[in-house]
């Protein structure tokens, strides 16, 4: 395929016009040449930017178990419809993915289903699993319970865990702080427990010796602590990379209190200084990425007496990310690393890095114009999030490897093998 008049972002920040050429999955840039006339397999570009196609190394699917909420066919769609073209999922499936059988079984199903790249993580649990480490992108442990699988979250615990992974993600909420009967859900779930669970993993890391020390990312990184933390650690060396969301950058605690289930998330959204001290970090580099943590629940779930928590918010992304570059937040260079490169690099997925001659045709088409928030959304979730958020950006259109998997609404059917290839290992 070639994209014609094209007006794209290179991985420095800077825009070139040209055409861009897909030959086998991989980007050739012709700068300076619009391209054919309009035929088969041209796709004119006239209009709007092309940007990067963005990795987010966190989402929950949810298959097996609950495609009721989710699934991996239709979250793919959602995630190509937000300027996904890369998604890893998390494993706090039914049953949890804590075994080298789950996740070949599980990656089946990914094969089949699976519109973006994608790869997996794998459960942390206490007993010694099967799993060979290459073949996830990261053992999650999560300090409070997030699936079937119980919490780990004693110091023992959590220091065999990052001795027997190269790559831990970490949910870091100590569930031993928690105050269950507490409400509002931000007292439930204190800050204090962050604080704690912060605590015991820079201890279990200080104890394991520098060359045995796996690299560390902190997930969804909610609070000023979080902020603080991965700034000290990173000073003195740690392999420590940081991820926050978006509803942590647009909400906070006042906002969630009113919107009720449809903002009730864990960890949850706390004070206007910690929204700060997060978006201050994104901006100069402390946190490394935003993740979606796209976590789809059904309506009536969401609706009813005892709601779950969890933000489905993987088709909002690239907007989103939009809103902080309009908004001075990020810069355009800035805008590629936090959407695509830095969570490509740590977690080894390559030809991520931004549009470049050789990169894999991960790309998205977007214009400025505002988005709709009336229709009924892709995710099962059936909420819009960011419902009286303004988003001034449209993705119009997603290509996975050179192949146009969203386009202005509509998802291309395939006959046989999806676009989307596991990238892990
Ligand atoms: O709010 C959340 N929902 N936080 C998590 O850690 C898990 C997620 C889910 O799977 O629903
Ligand atoms: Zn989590
Ligand atoms: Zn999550």
């Amino acid at each position: 395929m070639i994209l014609t008049h094209a007006h794209w972002l290179t991985a420095d920040g800077t825009f070139q016009e040209g055409s861009i050429l897909v030959e086998q999955g991989r980007i050739r840039l012709e700068p300076g040449d619009p391209g054919p006339e309009p035929g088969p397999d041209v796709l004119d570009a006239t209009g709007s930017l092309v940007l990067p196609g963005l990795v987010d190394p966190h989402v929950h699917l949810r298959q097996p178990g609950q495609s009721g909420k989710e699934g991996v066919a239709n979250g793919s769609r959602a995630a190509a419809a937000g300027g996904i073209t890369t998604l890893l999922d998390m494993p706090n499936d039914r049953p949890p993915t804590t075994t080298a059988a789950r996740v070949a079984a599980k990656a089946a199903i990914f094969r089949q289903r699976c519109r973006v790249h994608w790869g997996l993580h794998v459960q942390a649990s206490r007993r010694p699993v099967d799993v060979d480490p290459s073949i996830v992108a990261s053992a999650k442990l999560y300090m409070a319970r997030g699936s079937p699988a119980p919490a780990i979250r004693d110091p023992d615990g959590v220091e065999a865990v990052l001795r027997r992974w190269p790559r831990v993600t970490v949910h870091a909420e100590d569930e031993a702080r928690f105050d269950p009967q507490r409400r509002p859900h931000d007292l439930a779930r204190p800050r204090e427990a962050v604080v704690a669970a912060l605590a015991t993993l820079e201890s279990a890391l200080r104890r394991i010796p520098e060359p045995r020390r796996p690299r560390l990312v902190l997930c969804h990184a909610s609070t000023r602590e979080e902020v603080a933390w991965v700034r000290r650690l990173k000073a003195e060396g740690f392999d420590l990379w940081g991820e926050t969301c978006p509803h942590y950058l647009v909400f906070t605690a006042d906002d969630a209190h009113r919107a009720g289930a449809r903002l009730q998330v864990n960890p949850p959204i706390r004070e206007p200084a910690d929204r700060e001290a997060l978006l201050e970090a994104v901006s100069d580099g402390a946190l490394d990425w935003i993740g979606t943590d796209h976590a789809p629940h059904r309506l009536a779930e969401k609706t009813g007496p005892n709601p779950p928590s969890g933000i489905a918010g993987a088709e909002w992304a690239l907007p989103l990310l939009l809103r902080l570059r309009d908004r001075g937040i990020l810069s355009w260079r800035r805008l590629v690393e936090v959407g695509c490169a830095r969570a490509a690099t740590c977690y080894g997925i390559a030809g991520r890095d931004g549009i470049r001659e050789g990169a894999v045709a991960d790309l998205v088409l977007v214009r400025p114009s505002r988005m709709p928030q009336s229709e009924p959304p892709v995710t099962r979730a059936g909420i819009h999030p960011y419902q009286d958020v303004p988003l001034d950006w449209q993705v119009q259109a997603t290509v996975v490897g050179g192949v146009v998997v969203y386009r202005d609404g509509v998802f291309p059917e395939f006959q046989g093998e999806l676009p989307g290839r596991r990238v892990i290992p």
